[in-house]
């Protein structure tokens, strides 16, 4: 697997390291901090947290950290439940869930960076609003030319079964961000789950835009980019797998082509 670099800085500076009261069993969380507004590099921070009082995923040390030894430190985060997507960082190595992160799965002291490669707002908060936009772009919504039936469009089982491993992405950005070409190429390369998202609507038996959406993907960045490294299925939490789905398009491509 590709080595991971750190986001978008040149510099990291010496952090501070805060350490928790008479606590008897503690972790060490080596966070990254960057400010915008103070004019200092970034630098890695170190918490001790008491993990007595600590819950058991990265996220719950996390707000402990925020709510108990620095109220300014910033991350995104919603559901605690893996389904929003928003507190997806790079824990220990490697891109995932802080709220689906088992603290207990980590030896050691927990390391903890934003998504790589992306520009920072603040802290642990990534800059996605290209990956956002590239979402926009591959027009996410059913497309039909046909009469609207009166009721709705059915889909037989086995049609809806096609968007197994599909539908469960949540847009946590995990996949894109470990991706070598999106690191590269993420102003022209659609990356891993864009493009899963992309396929989740040319295999939809409702869609009735096929054509123009492969059209779209025709292009030697917006698809072609994907050189099977596979750190994209190693990396998504949700466990699919926008390799094969690239696949999957590329084939697709080359059927219509006869
Ligand atoms: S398989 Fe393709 S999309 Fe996935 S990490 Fe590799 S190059 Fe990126
Ligand atoms: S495919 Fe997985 S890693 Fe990629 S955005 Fe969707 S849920 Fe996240
Ligand atoms: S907080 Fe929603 S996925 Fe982690």
């Amino acid at each position: 697997m590709a080595e991971f670099t750190l986001p978008k800085h040149s510099k990291i500076g010496k952090g501070k390291t805060v350490k928790a009261d008479e606590a008897e069993t503690t972790k060490s969380f080596s966070v990254y901090r960057w400010n915008p507004d103070d004019g200092e590099n970034p630098r890695m921070d170190t918490f001790e947290v008491d993990m007595d009082s600590c819950g058991p995923m990265v996220l719950d040390a996390l707000i402990k950290i925020k709510n108990e030894m620095d109220a300014t430190l910033t991350f995104r985060r919603s559901c605690r439940e893996g389904v929003c997507g928003s507190c997806a960082m790079n824990i220990d190595g490697e891109n995932t869930l802080a709220c689906t992160k088992a603290i207990d799965d980590i030896k050691g002291d927990v390391k903890i960076t934003p998504l790589p490669h992306q520009e920072v707002i603040k802290d642990l908060v990534p800059d996605l609003s290209n990956f956002y936009a590239q979402y926009a772009s591959i027009k996410p919504w059913m497309q039909t030319q046909s009469t609207t039936p009166e009721k709705e469009r059915l889909q037989s089982r086995e049609d809806r079964e096609h968007l197994d491993g599909l539908y469960e992405c949540i847009l946590c950005a995990c996949c894109s961000t470990s991706c070598p070409s999106y690191w590269w190429n993420s102003d022209k390369y659609l990356g891993p789950a864009v493009l899963l998202q992309a396929y989740r609507w040319l295999v939809d038996s409702r869609d009735e835009a096929t054509g123009e959406r492969l059209d779209d993907l025709e292009d030697p960045f917006r698809l072609y980019r994907c050189h099977t490294i596979m750190n994209c299925a190693n990396a998504c939490p949700k466990g699919l797998n926008p390799a094969k789905a690239i696949a999957e398009i590329k084939k697709m491509m080359l059927e219509r082509k006869g």
